[in-house]
């Protein structure tokens, strides 16, 4: 992102400058901000807690609450949890791969979708279950997966045309 406002990393830095372990924290106030962890923040962060961008990556790799790639229009959290998992939700999982054309952690190229996976979204009477931004759905088969991403395509496509 070549147009990255990079005045809220700085801002954030002041506060943390050079102190021991404020990588996490430092991480968890830039991804709240941009929704991801930009390229640039990486450097700006090593110099000011003087440590290693690779050091930072590998934070990054490590920590799956981390995520390098700016968030599609739709972030989709599909639950991957036990209940859900005796219910079936991989083979959901597969199929909204299939359907979107990515695979976990990726967003689509029209930047409308990007697609997680979380332990447990806290609805297990209804697994398997996927949150869509704020909402829920529960009891998730392969046709309510069709039927679910159709209508956000068509409601993208009709916006569009607008
Ligand atoms: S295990 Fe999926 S909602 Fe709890």
């Amino acid at each position: 992102m070549s147009n990255l406002d990079i005045t809220y990393i700085s801002q954030i830095l002041t506060g943390y400058k050079s102190m021991k372990g404020a990588l996490i924290p430092v991480l968890q106030e830039v991804q709240n901000h941009y929704t991801y962890i930009p390229e640039p923040a990486v450097d700006l962060i090593a110099e000011a807690l003087n440590i290693s961008p690779s050091e930072i990556y590998g934070v990054l790799t490590f920590y799956t609450q981390f995520y390098t790639q700016p968030e599609g229009k739709y972030t989709i959290k599909l639950c991957r949890g036990t209940a859900c998992h005796v219910k079936g939700s991989k083979s959901i999982l597969e199929a909204i791969e299939r359907k979107l054309g990515i695979r976990v952690g990726e967003t689509t190229k029209d930047d409308l979708f990007t697609l997680r996976i979380v332990a447990c979204l806290g609805a297990c009477a209804v697994a398997p279950v996927m949150m869509v931004n704020g909402d829920y759905y529960g009891e998730l088969t392969l046709e309510k997966i069709e039927g679910i991403f159709d209508e956000l395509q068509a409601k993208e496509c009709k916006s569009a045309k607008t």
